[in-house]
């Protein structure tokens, strides 16, 4: 007698590009959570770089130096609290540019994303340059003033003290800067979904792309 085939759940990556504050990290989670799958926040990968280098201080731009931290890097030790200071994220844009560091980091990535039962990636390049054969690619953005305003209401609701003007400023300045490198610039992959969170809230955005992947898991 044949015994009964077990079914294998399908290998699924979903790639979640996209500005920063447009609410991609939420969406990510939300959609690992529904999924099953693991999460991987890829800028924190380029964060955990910049943060090495500092605390051995080493500099900022050296990029052998710099890649040889990248490839060392453990990515199930990857700290959001300490990682997530605006400093570190502006020495994170710094290193972010170098094409050796990006290298050894996009290796690290496409090892999380092949690892069963599969991830949701978040970054600028998942769709365009880690997993271009993800099973869905979304592209996240939203209005400039619209992600200063939440980004905002994030610090103060944590009971911080934020200036709109200056986030919109610092908004605009990466943007500038993600778009505009030559290794990798922040774009949509051809065969993305955009999603435009401006008006439709992270909430509907949730839905949205839950039934784009349900439809492609059907196919
Ligand atoms: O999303 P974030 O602020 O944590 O990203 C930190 C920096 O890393 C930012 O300058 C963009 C860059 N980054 C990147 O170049 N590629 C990615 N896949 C993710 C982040």
């Amino acid at each position: 007698m044949i015994p009964p085939r077990k079914s294998v759940p399908p290998h699924i990556v979903i790639a979640v590009d996209g500005p920063a504050a447009a609410g991609k990290g939420t969406l990510s989670r939300r959609l690992a959570q529904h999924y099953r799958l693991r999460h991987l926040d890829t800028g924190l990968t380029y964060r955990a770089t910049a943060h090495a280098l500092g605390e051995r201080g080493l500099p900022l731009d050296d990029e052998d130096v710099a890649a040889r931290i990248a490839g060392d890097l453990d990515l199930s030790d990857l700290d959001r609290s300490v990682l997530s200071a605006h400093e570190i994220g502006e020495a994170a844009s710094k290193v972010a540019v170098m094409p050796k560091v990006r290298k050894a980091l996009v290796e690290a990535q496409r090892g999380f994303a092949a690892m069963p039962p599969g991830a949701v990636l978040d970054g600028r390049d998942i769709g365009t340059v880690v997993c271009p054969d993800a099973l869905v690619k979304f592209y996240v953005t939203a209005s400039p003033q619209t992600r200063a305003r939440r980004r905002h209401d994030e610090i103060v609701g944590n009971g911080g003290h934020a200036d709109l003007a200056a986030i919109l400023a610092d908004i605009e300045r990466r943007d500038a800067r993600d778009t505009g490198r030559t290794d990798s610039p922040l774009r949509p992959a051809s065969d993305a979904h955009l999603l435009d969170t401006t008006e439709m809230g992270i909430e509907a955005a949730f839905e949205a792309a839950r039934n784009l992947v349900d439809t492609a898991l059907e196919h």
